[in-house]
């Protein structure tokens, strides 16, 4: 079993579509081992997102993500982490695959409805940014 890090993003907590999308999660064989709703400061963002902190997109991304609740989530399944963005599609929901989540609910590239882990360091980093050991089960 892998765990991932998923966030469903302020765009799609705000359009009431976190409904659909954790529906979307147990239909595709995840376990929802922790997930809670959260409103992250601005400071929780850009610390979250300081992989990104150089990029032209910081700014915008750290005042989008604070803007309103968001529901984070830790998943579980067999290849959690790759099968987690196969199911979110391409960053920018244009060049998202029919039927993933960006490209069913996305508004743009950076109102893209979820986050992933992208590799099993960085699910190392983000699971315990949100949730301690006893909040996963
Ligand atoms: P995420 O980390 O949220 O799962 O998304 P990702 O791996 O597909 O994309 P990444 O390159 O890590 O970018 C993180 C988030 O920044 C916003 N973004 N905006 N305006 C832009 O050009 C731009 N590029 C990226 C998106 O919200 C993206 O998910
Ligand atoms: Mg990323």
């Amino acid at each position: 079993m892998e765990r991932t890090f998923a966030i469903i993003k302020p765009d799609a907590v705000e359009r009431k579509l976190a409904g659909q999308i954790l529906a979307r999660i147990e239909e595709n064989g995840f376990t929802i081992a922790g997930m809670k709703k959260i409103q992250l400061t601005r400071k929780q963002a850009e610390g979250f997102y300081c992989v990104h902190s150089e990029r032209p997109f910081f700014n915008d991304l750290c005042a989008f993500m604070s803007r309103s609740p968001v529901i984070v989530l830790c998943l579980e399944k067999e290849n959690a982490i790759a099968d987690w963005r196969t199911l979110m599609g391409a960053t920018n929901p244009a060049n998202a695959e029919p039927g993933t989540i960006r490209k069913d609910f996305a508004v743009n590239i950076e109102e893209n409805s979820s986050h992933g882990s992208d590799a099993p360091e960085t699910a190392a980093f983000e699971i315990p940014y949100f949730f301690s050991a006893l909040e996963l089960v």
